[in-house]
C-alpha cells in the first residue's frame, strides 16, 4: 500500500525526555530510537511519517490542524495534556482524519488521574503499556484503516 500523505506522529511534553525520564515506566530508548522504529515499521507498511515533539500545547494545536490537509492520519502520545487538553480533542475532532491515541505505560495500571482521557474523545483506538511497541502497533492500525479507506474512495471514484 502506498500513499503519498504522510503519518503525523506527534508527540506531547516531557517525551523529549525518554531514555533518562523514569526508565522502570518508560523504558531506556530516546525519542530519537523511537522515531527509527517508527520510520523503519512505516517503510514496511508503505508509509511517510512526519515525527514531531513539543513541550508546548499550541504546538500541538497548530500541528493537529496542519494535518488536516497533509496527513493521511495521526499517532499521538500526547503525554500528560492526554488527561487535561480539551483544545487538543478541539483539534482532533476538527481534523477530520483517524487518529489513534499512544502512550508507553499502562496509563489504567497508574494514579487514577491518567485513566481519564480527551485524547480518547477524539481518536478511533487506544494502545497503551508496550512500550515503543506501542507506536508500531499503533501505525498497523492505522494503516489498516488508512487502506481500507482509500479502497472505498477508489470503489466510489
Ligand atoms: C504517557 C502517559 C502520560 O500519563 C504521561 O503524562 C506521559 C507519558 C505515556 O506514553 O505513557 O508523559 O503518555
Amino acid at each position: 500500500m502506498t500513499t503519498a500523505r504522510p503519518v503525523y506522529v506527534l508527540n506531547g511534553p516531557n517525551l523529549n525526555m525518554l531514555g533518562l525520564r523514569e526508565p522502570e515506566i518508560y523504558g531506556r530508548d530516546t525519542l530519537g530510537d523511537v522515531e527509527a522504529q517508527v520510520r523503519a515499521k512505516a517503510g514496511i507498511l508503505g508509509l511517510t511519517v512526519e515525527f514531531r515533539q513539543s513541550n508546548h500545547e499550541g504546538d500541538l494545536v497548530t500541528w493537529i490542524q496542519e494535518a488536516r490537509t497533509k496527513a493521511c492520519g495521526i499517532l499521538l502520545n500526547a503525554g500528560a495534556l492526554t488527561h487535561t487538553s480539551v483544545a487538543i480533542l478541539d483539534a482532533l475532532n476538527a481534523a477530520e482524519l483517524p487518529a489513534i491515541e499512544v502512550h508507553l505505560s499502562n496509563v489504567f495500571r497508574r494514579e487514577s488521574f491518567r485513566h481519564h482521557s480527551y485524547v480518547s474523545l477524539g481518536s478511533v483506538g487506544v494502545v497503551c503499556g508496550f512500550g515503543v511497541d506501542s507506536y508500531l502497533l499503533a501505525l498497523d492500525g492505522l494503516a489498516r484503516i488508512v487502506a481500507r479507506q482509500s479502497a472505498a474512495h477508489k470503489a466510489t471514484a
